[in-house]
C-alpha cells in the first residue's frame, strides 16, 4: 500500500477548469494514478478499473456526497435557503440504500422504456422544429441554438409541464450546477440561492398539481402508484422531479453540443455517418466515450480503504474521473483517438456504473440519435464557424460549452 501524494493546481492540475484537461490526465493516468488534491482535499482517481471498482462497492463508497456544494453555501445564502423553506434532498444519486433501493425502484417502474418509446414521436417533431427555426439562416450557435432547448422540451413533455417555462428551469439548471459543482464567491452564490428556493418551490407546486390534475406524465405515473401502495411520499416524488429537472436536459444538451463539435472536428466520422445513418449508435457511444457530458463524480468512504493501492482513510471524499477513465489505454487503445469503428467504447463510465447508473441513459441516447438523424439528412455539408474558441464551464463535473458556432450551404 502507497500512501497519497497531494497535487495542488501549481503543480498543474486544477479540477475546476473543464476547458483542456486531457493532457493532464493522460499524465495523472501514467504518474500518480490515485492521489489526495490538496486544495480540495478530494481523491482523485484517474483509471478505469479503479473508478468502476469504487463505482461498484456501493458499501466502502457511498454518493451521499454526490450534490454536497463543492464550495459550502456562505452564511447569507443559507438564510436564504432557510427562509425560503429549501428542504429539497437528492432525488436518488446522492441518496444511499436502503431508501435509495425502495425509490429507484418505484422510479424505475415509471422510467421504462414503454416511456419512452411512446414519447419518440414527440421528439422527432421538437427537433425537426428546432432545425426547421434554423435551416433559413445559414449558420447558427447549435449550443445555445438547438441542444439547448431541444432536451428541455422533451423532458417537459415527459414530466407535463409547460414548454413557457423553459428559460426559467433551463436558469436554475445553471444555478444548481455552478452552486454544487462551482467555486462561487459568497457573493456571487446569492442570486442563485434565491434561484433554489423558486426552483424546489416550483417541484413541490408540480406534485401538488397533479395530484389535483393528473396528466399522462412521470409526476402523475408516481402519484398513481403512491395510491396503489406504492413507500414514496410527497416530498420524494418532488426530490425526483428536483433530480430530473436537472438531470433530464442539461447533460443531453452537452452530449448533442459536444457531440456535434466533435463529429464535426473529426470529417471522416461525420461523413460516415451522413452516407450511413446505421452508424449513428455505434458513433453515439463513442461520443460518450471521448466527450462525455459528465467528466467526474463523487463518493465518500464509510471506511478506510484502498483505491489501486492507495490508502483512502474513512471519510475521505473521493472524485472519481471518468473523462480520463474513458480515455485508459489499458482499456481503449488509442484512447485519445475519436474512433466510431472502436469495437468497446461501450464500455465507457460517462453513465457511472452499479446501483446508481443513470436511469435516463436511453433517453439521452433515443433523442442523440434523432438529433444526428435529422441532422445529417438536413445538413450534411454541417461545418464549424466562428472564431473556434469556446470556453467551459468552471466547474469539476459537467463539461459544457460555451457554444458550437456551425454554418451550412453557401452561408460563408
Ligand atoms: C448524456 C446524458 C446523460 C449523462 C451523461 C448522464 C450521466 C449520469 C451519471 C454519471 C449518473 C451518476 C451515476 C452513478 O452515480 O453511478 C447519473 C445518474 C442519474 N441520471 Fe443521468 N445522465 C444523462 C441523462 C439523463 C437523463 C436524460 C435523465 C432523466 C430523464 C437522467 C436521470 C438520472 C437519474 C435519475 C440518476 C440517478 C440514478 C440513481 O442514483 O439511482 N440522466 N446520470
Amino acid at each position: 500500500m502507497t500512501v497519497a501524494a497531494t497535487v495542488s493546481p501549481a503543480n498543474g492540475y486544477d479540477p475546476f477548469d473543464l476547458s483542456a484537461p486531457h493532457a493532464t490526465w493522460a499524465k495523472m493516468r501514467e504518474n500518480k494514478p490515485v492521489f489526495q488534491h490538496k486544495d480540495t482535499g478530494y481523491f482523485i482517481v484517474t483509471r478505469h478499473a479503479d473508478i468502476k471498482a469504487v463505482f461498484d462497492d456501493w458499501q466502502t463508497f457511498s454518493s451521499e456526497n454526490a450534490q454536497a456544494p463543492m464550495r459550502p453555501m456562505c452564511a447569507e445564502g443559507r438564510r436564504i435557503m432557510t427562509e425560503g423553506g429549501f428542504t429539497a434532498y437528492s432525488g436518488l444519486s446522492a441518496r444511499v440504500p436502503p431508501d435509495h433501493t425502495r425509490i429507484r425502484k418505484i422510479v424505475q417502474g415509471a422510467f421504462g422504456p414503454r416511456r419512452f418509446k411512446a414519447i419518440e414521436p414527440k421528439i422527432a417533431q421538437i427537433v425537426a422544429d428546432a432545425l426547421d427555426r434554423i435551416a433559413p439562416l445559414g449558420r447558427a450557435d447549435f449550443f445555445r441554438d438547438v441542444a439547448y432547448d431541444v432536451p428541455a422540451f422533451v423532458l417537459f413533455a415527459l414530466v407535463g409541464i409547460p414548454d413557457s417555462d423553459v428559460q426559467k428551469v433551463k436558469a436554475w439548471s445553471v444555478s444548481r450546477a455552478v452552486l454544487t459543482w462551482g467555486e462561487l464567491s459568497d457573493a456571487e452564490q446569492l442570486p442563485h440561492a434565491h434561484n433554489m428556493v423558486a426552483y424546489w418551490d416550483y417541484c413541490r407546486a408540480l406534485v401538488a398539481a397533479k395530484r389535483a390534475i393528473p396528466g399522462d406524465d412521470l409526476p402523475s405515473d408516481l402519484l398513481k402508484l403512491q395510491a396503489e401502495g406504492a413507500e414514496i411520499t410527497d416530498d420524494e416524488i418532488a426530490g425526483v422531479m428536483y433530480s430530473v429537472l436537472f438531470a433530464g436536459h442539461e447533460t443531453t444538451t452537452t452530449l448533442m453540443a459536444n457531440g456535434v463539435h466533435t463529429l464535426l472536428t473529426h470529417r471522416d466520422a461525420w461523413d460516415a455517418i451522413c452516407a450511413d445513418p446505421a452508424l449513428i449508435p455505434q458513433a453515439t457511444e463513442e461520443i460518450l466515450r471521448h466527450a462525455p457530458s459528465i467528466v467526474a463524480w463523487r463518493r465518500r468512504a464509510k471506511a478506510d480503504a484502498q483505491i489501486g493501492g492507495v490508502a483512502v482513510p474513512e471519510g475521505s471524499d473521493i472524485l472519481l474521473l471518468m473523462g480520463s477513465g474513458n480515455r485508459d489505454e489499458t482499456v481503449f487503445p488509442h484512447g485519445e483517438d475519436f474512433d466510431i469503428g472502436r469495437a468497446n467504447a461501450r464500455n465507457h463510465l460517462s453513465f457511472g456504473y452499479g446501483i446508481h447508473f443513470c436511469l435516463g441513459f436511453q433517453l439521452a441516447k433515443l433523442e442523440f440519435g434523432i438529433m444526428l438523424r435529422q441532422l445529417t439528412a438536413r445538413f450534411p455539408d454541417l461545418r464549424l464557424t466562428g472564431d473556434g474558441k469556446i470556453d467551459y464551464l468552471a466547474n469539476v463535473s459537467f463539461r459544457i460549452p460555451s457554444k458550437v458556432e456551425i454554418t451550412w450551404g453557401d452561408a460563408t
